[in-house]
């Protein structure tokens, strides 16, 4: 049975990946989350009594704690997502992910480093270190930029982007300096099931439920390149299982969307599905708020390096992406409610009245 150590297993991608770890072989994993307001147990509540998953409460920046986990389970594998991961509030407080994304990662990898130094024969020669990172440590594209490679220069812009960028390149010099095994994968902006609804898509799903504003910032024509999260959870398997160690491999669902657009969309899949009691359009509800300060414009991933060296690319398309994505939001309202506790209205409160001081008017 093959062992893997996952960091943030039960956060948005993390759970996913979790998931489908069991459902894909006989594989058992150990998850490691601090729980965060974003990690929630209830994403995994299916494999809660299975006992190929272990889950650990804890931080991976407590070395001690890591170091035994490896000596106990020896996991061929440490897949890290564990992660601050959202862009608004690494702008009102960097602080959590520079401890988390950079001296996390830092203590996460030489807890590894230690563990596969020990390691003989087979057991040393098939271990890796997948580091999961994002797209936006490249920057801002132009609208006729190219999209971003492998080799595109670093130019993060958000302290959320800075914080993964300084990850990103401690992951590589384990490689350079120590061997150890690493590999990087940077992805493109993922929707699916179990998003927290502070992210673009589930929190607009929400809102629109709700017949509440849908704060679009600026002009809403900034770009993302939408990848389901399981073609992202796919990608990562297939970088583990025959990616080189040392290399990066960028993610993307070649699906670039403008926010507007995105919107749109979802309003119209919402309206089709659980039409509104006075069948009126929830687009209705688009309000342009404040921009957010440093807002990157354009994202877009050239991820030709995966496709020609692993056969991956995503299978699904962002429309029917979405489609069940929506679906699986409407049929989780217990998962939804139970997200929305104190903590996250305080949130929204927090970031939504600042931005709507300056916003207001409507497309
Ligand atoms: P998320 O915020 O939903 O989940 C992060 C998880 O990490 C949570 O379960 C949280 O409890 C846990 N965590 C946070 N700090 C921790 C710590 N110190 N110790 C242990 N656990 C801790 O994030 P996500 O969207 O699932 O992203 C996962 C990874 O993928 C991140 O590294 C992120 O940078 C990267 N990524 C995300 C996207 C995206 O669109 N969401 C795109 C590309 C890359
Ligand atoms: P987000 O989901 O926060 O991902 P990221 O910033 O990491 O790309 O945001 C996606 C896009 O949606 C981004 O351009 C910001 C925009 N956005 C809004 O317009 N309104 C919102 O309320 C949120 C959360 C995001």
């Amino acid at each position: 049975m093959r062992t893997i150590l996952v960091t943030g297993g039960a956060g948005f991608i993390g759970s996913n990946f979790v998931l489908e770890w069991f459902s894909k072989a006989d594989h058992a994993a150990v998850n490691l989350d601090r729980l965060t307001y974003a990690g929630n147990i209830q994403n995994l509540e299916s494999v809660a009594d299975d006992p190929r998953h272990v889950f650990v409460q804890g931080d991976i920046g407590d070395g001690a704690l890591v170091a035994e986990l490896l000596r106990r389970h020896r996991p061929q594998a440490i897949v890290h997502f564990a992660a601050e991961s959202h862009v608004d509030r690494s702008i009102l407080g960097p602080e959590d992910f520079v401890a988390t994304n950079v001296t996390g990662t830092f203590r996460l990898l030489e807890a590894a480093r230690g563990y596969w130094s020990d390691l003989s024969g087979s057991e040393r020669e098939s271990f890796r270190f997948l580091h999961v990172s994002t797209d936006e440590v490249y920057g801002s594209l132009g609208p006729h930029d190219a999209p971003f490679t492998e080799s595109s220069p670093y130019a993060p812009n958000s302290p959320y982007a800075a914080s993964k960028a300084a990850s990103d390149h401690l992951a590589r010099a384990y490689y350079h300096t120590y061997g150890l095994p690493v590999l990087t994968t940077n992805c493109s902006n993922n929707y699916g099931p179990y998003q927290f609804p502070e992210k673009l898509i589930p929190l607009m799903c929400l809102n629109a439920l709700d017949g509440k504003p849908l704060p679009v910032y600026g002009d809403g024509a900034n770009v993302r390149d939408w990848l389901y999260v399981g073609d992202h959870c796919e990608a990562i398997r297939a970088v583990l299982a025959h990616g080189r160690p040392g290399e990066t491999y960028n993610i993307g669902g070649d699906s670039e969307k403008t926010n507007l657009e995105v919107v749109h969309t979802l309003c119209g899949i919402l309206d089709e599905l659980r039409p509104r009691p006075d069948s009126g359009k929830r687009a209705a509800l688009i309000t342009f708020v404040k921009d957010r300060p440093g807002h990157d414009r354009r994202y877009a991933i050239d991820a030709a390096k995966i496709r020609k060296e692993l056969g991956w690319r995503p299978r699904m398309s962002f429309e029917e992406g979405l489609r069940h994505t929506v679906q699986w939001y409407l049929d989780n309202g217990p998962w939804l409610q139970a997200v929305q506790t104190g903590a996250y209205r305080q949130w929204i409160d927090q970031q939504y009245e600042s931005a709507r001081q300056a916003g207001g008017a409507r497309p």
